[in-house]
């Protein structure tokens, strides 16, 4: 076995030889939701093909990009916090490039190279092709240069290029929103809807098996609409992702519950792989308020929807998306939202202060609410769906579950820790015999609001 001094000697010779051969390194920070994490994963794709490795220390990097997001104030606030880090390391270092993607790079553009005057590059989330291109031309001329032109089709070669390196892996099978919620910065940042090809998903999915992938999740802001102007229908999709050999769990989100078909509903009962868990947010439970936002549907609709898949599949977890303090929202509105929680005891909730996002319609909406009133709602709200989660979580106990090892529990290195179809975490001390991307069985025998604890029963137990 090598020695620690042995090890270190290795390393520092293959550190010389990438020095050697122009290895450059890049350090990747990503904010937001599933589709920026896909988003970093083709930005680090593209980067490789012009000799980029990852670091996880800024100051050995030559380029920094933070992948951003702006879906609510406090997520673009953390970005520039992060960014006023990486002064003093631009200064010391001229050379390093430092650039700004996603969608606060889109919603600013020009704007932030003059908020930061150490930045060398914003692109959009329609320009993530031509990063190449733009860290040649900066290198070269010292430029400072932003790109945020949208296209209206997409281009296969933005895709592809992914390189999984686990077990599980996002697969983008549209881009953009065409919804236009009222509080929504998205459709503004991503731009009008378009589907990729079948063909064109369906070969992503099967080189990632070939890689070791086991799980996929197939992305879009309303896989329910995936399909206008392509050649199948989002169900017709999902039954060609499942038949990819070696594919054994796929997921999906996020569904727009306007949009969601009884063809799909009926699906989970055909289609073994389907993982029992729907994400459906329903953002609000008053129908003035659903109104409001333009969401298309009423909080009865909805829930006639959910007890429906609820009916048909009593182990399906349904996770929801929520917003307090919607401009305009009275106590009693916010009870009603309070009452649907109580009615459909989500699995898990996440849930959000409205923050009033340039460009929306509901940003100039009268009644906007103070912030001490749009927090305490929040809060009533996280505490009562504490309860609702721990009791679903409660309700596993005793149960066999099948989990797919991820890697070590983040709280204690001594436990593996995975998913189940429905997507709960679990956290096990394991026997070993298998490394992470295995399939096991785990007894559940302790829940958490938002884990549970399990053991791996002996054999023939
Ligand atoms: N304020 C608060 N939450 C928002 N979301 C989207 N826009 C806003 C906003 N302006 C939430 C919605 C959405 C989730 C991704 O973020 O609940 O489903
Ligand atoms: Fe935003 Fe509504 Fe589109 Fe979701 S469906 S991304 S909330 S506009």
């Amino acid at each position: 076995m090598d020695s620690p001094a042995s090890l270190k000697w290795k390393r520092d010779l293959l550190e010389m030889e990438q020095i050697k051969e122009g290895v450059k390194r890049v350090f990747l920070e990503t904010f937001g939701c599933q589709m920026n994490d896909n988003d970093s994963e083709r930005i680090l794709g593209f980067l490789k093909n012009i000799s980029y490795i990852r670091t996880s220390e800024p100051s050995d990097a030559d380029l920094i990009i933070l992948n951003t997001c702006s879906v609510r104030d406090k997520a673009e606030q953390k970005v520039y916090s992060a960014l006023g880090r990486f002064r003093e390391l631009k200064e010391e270092r001229p050379g390093l490039i430092v650039g700004v993607a996603g969608c606060v790079a889109q919603q600013e553009g020009q704007k932030l190279l003059k908020r930061a005057p150490y930045l060398d590059l914003v692109f959009g989330p329609h320009n993530i092709h031509k990063l190449p291109d733009l860290i040649g031309e900066i290198s070269e001329k010292r430029a400072r240069l932003v790109a945020v032109e949208q296209s209206a089709s997409i281009n296969e070669n933005e895709y592809g290029l992914v390189s999984a390196s686990g077990e599980k892996a996002y697969v983008s099978i549209m881009r953009g929103c065409d919804n236009f919620c009222s509080y929504c910065i998205v459709p503004y940042t991503r731009g009008r809807e378009v589907s990729r090809e079948s063909a064109d998903i369906l070969d992503e999915v099967t080189r990632l098996v070939e890689s070791g992938v086991q799980e996929v999740t197939l992305l879009g802001q309303n896989v329910n609409s995936y399909g206008a102007g392509a050649d199948v229908s989002f169900p017709e999709l999902l039954r060609l992702v499942a038949g990819v050999d070696g594919i054994k769990r796929v997921r999906f989100v996020t569904s727009h519950p306007k949009d969601i078909s009884e063809e799909l509903i009926y699906l989970f009962g055909e289609e073994l792989k389907l993982a029992r868990h729907m994400h459906l947010p329903v953002q609000s439970g008053s129908d003035r308020v659903l109104k409001e936002m333009g969401r298309g549907y009423t909080a009865s609709e909805y829930a006639t929807k959910v007890q429906l898949i609820k009916r048909l599949y009593p182990d399906m977890a349904i996770t929801t998306d929520i917003i307090v303090g919607f401009p305009g929202e009275t106590e009693a509105e916010f009870e009603e939202t309070m009452a649907l929680l109580m009615a459909l005891r989500f699995e898990n909730v996440f849930s959000f202060m409205y923050s009033p996002r340039p460009l929306t319609r509901a940003a100039s909406f009268v009644g906007q609410l103070p912030l001490d009133v749009r927090s305490e709602r929040l809060q009533r709200l996280q505490d009562a769906q504490r309860e609702i989660s721990l009791a679903r979580n409660l309700e596993l106990v005793g149960r066999r579950v099948e989990v797919l090892v991820e890697g070590t529990s983040k709280s204690d290195g001594s436990r593996f820790s995975g998913r189940t179809s429905c997507n709960r975490i679990v956290n096990f001390p394991y026997d070993g015999i298998n490394g992470p991307g295995a399939f096991v069985e785990v007894v559940v025998t302790e829940a958490y609001p938002n884990s549970l604890r399990g053991e791996v029963p002996q054999q023939g137990k």
